[in-house]
């Protein structure tokens, strides 16, 4: 990220100093070397990816004007909930890379990467106590519930032709729980007023279905390379996700059909055939303007907060996030 001139360049410094005190917390935080003390032979977590949330949720706390300790310790708690997500993502999801390393449990089996991801679970809710705020308490728990819920959700076989609007519900909870959170909390932090505070978490909800459907996109159309993670990693499971859904709904009758014998026979499916396919319904350009419809309405809730100032730094953030590469 690059530094931003005066005034917004010194509210970016002081973002990238906390995001260092974000580090701090996070590592601290995931260190199992604290209970097993008799071995070196302990893997190193892998507790850090881009830090979107962290970044987000710095930023959002600028636009406010509470960027501070409480706020580093916020995102530090987001962080440590998403990490341990991702120990328990990869174990159902299969998944044998991420962030461009095997996954642990991979490296170190099922039950080590399960008890490690609850470990990372309750330093999350550990941390948050250093805030004494019972409704932060009340919303980070019910995030963890929904995002629980929504993995659940996506573990169990959805309504018959359930489309796009079953998948945003799962993402609104597996996804949006924690992006909701990056633009709520500082909401509760500035002591907003309910009806604002509620606009900043549906903002955040509509940033994390962008964030989604870019990590769906990237699993279609980008390489292991670029992303760290395996490719086609969704089809391959079985699940039917954002591009494969819209990409059915763009369709014409004939290219639906070839599209659905492609899909039903997940296993043999290349990721040329699928891009080309993704090319003549036009999906590229849909996208685009799916996600630039998400961000507008999330600006759109953000700037109805009359506390609302220099979002620059926030609108940087929420644009990497949904037009991402990795
Ligand atoms: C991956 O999140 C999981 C999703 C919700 C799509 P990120 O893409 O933020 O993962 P890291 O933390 O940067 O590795
Ligand atoms: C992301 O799951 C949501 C959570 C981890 C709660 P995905 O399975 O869609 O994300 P990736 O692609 O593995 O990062
Ligand atoms: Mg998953
Ligand atoms: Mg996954």
């Amino acid at each position: 990220m690059h530094r931003g001139h005066a005034p917004g360049g010194v509210a970016v410094s002081a973002q990238e100093k906390l995001l260092a005190n974000v580090e701090e917390l996070v590592a601290e935080a995931g260190d199992l070397r604290e209970w097993i003390t008799w071995t070196d032979d302990l893997p190193e977590l892998q507790l850090g990816g881009k830090r979107a949330r962290a970044r987000l949720l710095l930023a959002t706390a600028a636009s406010l004007g509470v960027l501070g300790e409480p706020a580093a310790v916020l995102a530090a708690t987001v962080e440590m909930i998403h990490n341990a997500s991702l120990f328990h993502d990869d174990v159902i999801d299969n998944a044998d890379l991420r962030r461009g390393a095997p996954t642990l449990h991979s490296q170190n089996g099922n039950r080590f990467a399960i008890m490690t991801g609850d470990l990372c679970f309750a330093r999350a809710m550990q941390l948050i106590t250093r805030l004494d705020n019972l409704e932060i308490y009340r919303r980070v728990g019910q995030a963890v519930v929904d995002l629980a819920a929504g993995q659940l959700a996506e573990s169990t076989p959805g309504p018959a032709n359930g489309g796009l609007e079953h998948y945003y519900r799962i993402v609104d909870r597996k996804t949006g729980s924690l992006l909701s959170l990056c633009v709520g909390l500082p909401g509760v932090l500035a002591d907003l007023p309910p009806d604002q505070k509620d606009g900043l978490f549906r903002a955040g909800e509509l940033l994390g279905r962008a964030f989604q459907i870019a990590d769906d996109m990237l699993d279609l159309s980008s390489d292991t390379e670029h992303t760290g993670k395996d490719a086609l990693r969704d089809l391959h499971e079985g699940r039917l996700t954002w591009p494969y859904l819209t990409m059915l709904e763009l369709a014409a009758p004939s290219q639906r059909k070839i599209l659905q014998a492609v899909l039903d026979d997940a296993g043999t499916a290349t990721p040329t055939t699928l891009r080309q396919m993704a090319q003549e319904v036009g999906l590229f350009d849909h996208v685009r303007r799916c996600l630039d419809d998400h961000l507008a309405q999330a600006r759109i809730l953000v700037e109805n907060v009359p506390r609302w100032q220099d979002g620059k730094a926030f609108f940087q953030v929420c644009s990497a996030l949904a037009h991402r590469t990795r």
